[in-house]
């Protein structure tokens, strides 16, 4: 089938109904995360004077490398699937454009050369080609996670092997993905001096999807590890605190209510983005994109966002208090007139980051 995003046209396999198959992978839910990255080359290039080298590790159809060589990157993709391989020099081909095609395992493409960007979409978890990847990208590595259960929570054990974090499932579990995807990416830099900050990141539906800014300087490295840290959270009364350092520091028990606490960690506690690189991504999306719309909001729901390190969900909340859930607005605006700091998340609608604590949020909204 003939799939147009951007300015470009490729082809894709048909796709089976249920699981992978073994035709070449495509899925349009992940348009959103193909538009966002184009609008981040797009900045990208504008931060550096002009594209760069681009690498698509785990390419399918190419279609990452072939929209990144239509704005001009130099785009090498890379798959160990020949059937990819040969659809991916098929797919520059239609849209007239230059791009290199390499049939190899991304770890070994990853460790012999360097990109200015690395790009690595993988199935499930990116955690076997981090390594590689926080070798091979010079300026940028961008990383999407599908293994949402894992890096929750959800599936503990798994979370733990892949991860070397403590995940927990808690009510803000797409941030609790987020925050061990990020640990994990920063440890990993961090072993090869190599220091990485988050400057956009997004959960949405079933994957996590960052982009670090990567340099190549130790202190860099030793200054992100000091974002890492530890979530003390009470599965009773939502509570949580959190505290930066490598070494944990449980709470005796919930000060709120007395429960036992549950610490999850080490996890990514600094800025999951920066608000300005948001903006400016969200200026490059253009109305050629298919989900333009959206991922306008969810930049403009990103660049408002708190960086608080844990969220809330106001319905949950309600829920627990046994009291009627009100406009979000309304709800924000009567923690600000307290004093504290608000804001919604992109996490979802009823979601909002805050400066309180949970006792202090409820005072000031009920
Ligand atoms: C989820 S798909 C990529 C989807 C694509 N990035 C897109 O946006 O449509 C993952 C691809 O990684 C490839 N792959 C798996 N292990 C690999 C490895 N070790 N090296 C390179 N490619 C690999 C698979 O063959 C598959 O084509
Ligand atoms: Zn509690």
């Amino acid at each position: 089938m003939d799939v147009r995003e951007g300015s470009v046209a490729v082809e894709v396999p048909e796709q089976p109904d249920e699981g992978a198959g073994d035709v070449v992978f495509f899925n349009p839910e992940q348009e959103l995360n193909r538009d966002l990255t184009a609008a981040v080359l797009r900045w990208a290039a504008d931060e550096r004077g002009g594209p760069g080298t681009y690498l698509d590790a785990t390419a399918a159809s190419g279609i990452r490398g072939v929209r990144a060589a239509a704005a001009d990157w130099t785009a090498t993709c890379c798959d160990v699937d020949p059937e990819a391989v040969d659809l991916a020099r098929a797919n520059f081909a239609r849209n007239d454009l230059a791009g290199e095609v390499v049939h190899r395992d991304a770890n070994a493409l990853m460790h012999e050369r360097r990109f200015d960007v690395v790009d690595v979409d993988p199935f499930g978890t990116p955690a076997p080609f981090d390594d590689a990847a926080a070798r091979s990208a010079t300026e940028l590595l961008c990383v999407t996670a599908t293994d949402t259960a894992p890096l929750c929570g959800a599936h503990f054990n798994s979370g733990v092997r892949k991860y070397g974090a403590v995940p927990r499932n808690t009510d803000f579990h797409p941030e609790m993905g987020l925050r061990v995807l990020l640990s994990a990416l920063v440890r990993t830099a961090a072993r090869r001096d190599v220091g990485a900050r988050p400057v956009f990141s997004h959960a949405t539906r079933h994957y996590v999807r960052t982009y670090l800014r990567v340099s190549g300087r130790a202190t860099d490295a030793d200054d992100a590890l000091r974002d890492l840290g530890y979530v003390y959270h009470c599965a009773s009364c939502l509570y949580r605190e959190h505290d930066r350092g490598l070494i944990a520091d449980p709470l005796e028990c919930c000060p709120n209510c007395g429960t036992d606490t549950q610490a999850a960690g080490p996890l990514w506690l600094g800025p999951a983005h920066d608000s300005d690189a948001v903006a400016a991504v969200r200026e490059r999306i253009d109305d050629g994109m298919g989900t333009a719309s959206r991922a306008r909001r969810l930049c403009d729901r990103l660049e408002a966002e708190l960086h608080e390190p844990t969220h809330y969900d106001q319905h949950r909340l309600s829920k627990e208090w046994g009291v009627s859930a009100i406009g979000m607005d309304e709800f924000l605006d009567r923690l600000r007139e307290q004093g504290f700091a608000a804001s919604r998340t992109h996490f979802g609608g009823t979601t909002f980051k805050t400066d309180a604590d949970v006792e202090a949020i409820r005072r000031a909204t009920t």
